[in-house]
């Protein structure tokens, strides 16, 4: 298929990285449309780990160029350690674009990302920390800057000077706090724009053509779909848009152009920062599945709330972002429970319900309602085939497949590039997604 949007179907961290590695290989272009350096995904090759935030992985795969498309935030610090960091590891860069268009996170975003997550104190989100929400709300107020102008020493001091104006009454009337000055700024930066000028580019027409023209392109989703500001849990999201439809929104890839999507789930369910989280498991069965999936964050270390897979919002997902198929995640995570379970409904106000309320108030008073299954004993991490897999795996499989209305196409087994299962997949699900 040409053009491939992988998009994570859970509250992000579904491992994506590992999945857009292991498709990139004969991928003409990889396109990150949007997030910050909140991202944080890990990418195994043989026995080196790459962490990866804003540079999408197909760095990693020679001849791939490599998008960082409009729609993404970007902290100049820290793709400019990235990049110095991924060089000094051996790997080119030199196949990087980045759009003139995508904003920069600059001191004050990061700033008013803590000054608020403190302000707020117990409703605070939970954030990252890293100036994502303050810089997309910029862009929405428009008084943002972009890469091209940041990249402009003529334009970039004169913005700075204008933003800051409003900025810093803020920080002293609101918060208390010092004013930052432009010029130490403008002089601290002046190095990162330098370094990141002969990457910028007019990338939504290199993409477009791309996406048009035949050649295959993939569309690297961060965070995942119940983070969207839209369609998640709000006001406990992310600013950006990380469902699919996230991937035609500033990355020059029209909506016709799209022929897949992959949903990215792990075989359970993990969340970072606050917000209303049914399946969670507060137990040593919860410590358990973090310890073996190693669930601390990437980008800030915090570890992870995990539970049951929830099928409920896993079939929400794979309905709103229209999935053409699932890629499981973490399979060999689950090995050696005596049982597995799968949220199939939801108990509301005393009723069963199928539908996933994406909205804090609705969902903080859901319970689950579990199927479960025998759990296996076996090791799959160097299971090369489905067939290869023990019963009980294969039967957690098809009730994931039930739940989400689309086949399990890839199946991963381990952090490794080989630990992962291609499933060619003829079979139709029958039907809708349904529950029953
Ligand atoms: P922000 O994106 O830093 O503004 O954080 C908003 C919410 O999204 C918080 O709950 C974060 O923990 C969550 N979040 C942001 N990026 C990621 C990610 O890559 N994985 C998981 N959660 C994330």
């Amino acid at each position: 298929m040409a053009n491939t949007v992988v998009v994570g179907a859970q509250w992000g961290d579904e491992a994506k990285g590992k999945i857009i590695d292991c498709l990139a290989h004969d991928k003409d272009l990889v396109v990150r449309w949007g997030g910050g350096s909140n991202a944080g995904h890990t990418v195994c090759v043989g026995d080196q780990e790459y962490k990866l935030h804003l540079v999408p992985a197909g760095i990693l795969n020679g001849n791939t160029l490599n998008v960082v498309a409009d729609g993404v935030v970007i902290d100049p610090a820290g793709i400019v350690e990235e990049l110095t960091s991924l060089k000094a590891r051996g790997v080119s860069c030199t196949n990087l674009k980045i759009s003139g268009n995508a904003h920069v996170i600059l001191p004050y975003h990061r700033l008013f990302d803590q000054l608020e997550e403190k302000r707020k104190g117990e409703k605070a989100i939970g954030t990252t920390g890293r100036g994502i929400g303050p810089a997309y709300q910029d862009k929405a107020a428009r008084i943002g800057i972009r890469m091209r102008d940041f990249c402009d020493p003529k334009i970039f001091p004169v913005r700075l000077a204008q933003i800051l104006d409003i900025k810093n009454e803020i920080l002293v009337k609101l918060y208390g706090v010092e004013p930052l000055v432009a010029d130490q700024i403008v002089e601290q930066y002046r190095e990162f724009a330098l370094f990141l000028k002969p990457y910028v580019d007019d990338t939504a027409l290199v993409v477009a053509r791309a996406a048009k023209s035949g050649k295959s392109v993939l569309f690297e989703g961060a965070q995942g779909t119940l983070l969207d500001i839209d369609l998640g849990t709000y006001p406990y999201v992310t600013s950006s848009h990380p469902s699919a439809g996230g991937a035609t929104i500033g990355t020059g890839l029209g909506p016709t152009q799209i022929d897949q999507i992959i949903g990215v789930a792990k075989s359970y369910t993990t969340r970072v920062g606050a917000g209303a989280f049914p399946t969670e498991l507060l137990d040593d069965t919860g410590n358990l599945i973090r310890e073996r999936g190693r669930e601390y964050g990437t980008t800030t270390g915090r570890p992870r709330r995990c539970g049951w897979l929830d099928g409920v919002a896993l079939h929400y997902a794979s309905l709103v972002n229209g999935l053409t198929s699932l890629s499981l995640m973490h399979l060999d995570v689950l090995s050696g429970f005596d049982e597995v379970k799968i949220c199939m409904q939801y108990s509301f106000d005393g009723r069963s319900i199928e539908d996933f309320p994406s909205d804090q108030e609705r969902l903080s008073r859901c319970t689950p309602i579990y199927k479960t299954l025998q759990g296996w004993k076996d090791d799959v991490s160097e299971a090369k085939t489905y067939d290869e897999l023990p019963e009980n795996v294969k039967k957690f499989v098809e009730t994931v497949e039930k739940v989400a209305g689309v086949p399990v196409t890839i199946l991963s087994v381990g952090r490794r590039r080989d630990q992962t299962i291609f499933r060619p997949y003829s079979k139709k699900i029958s039907g809708s997604p349904s529950l029953s």
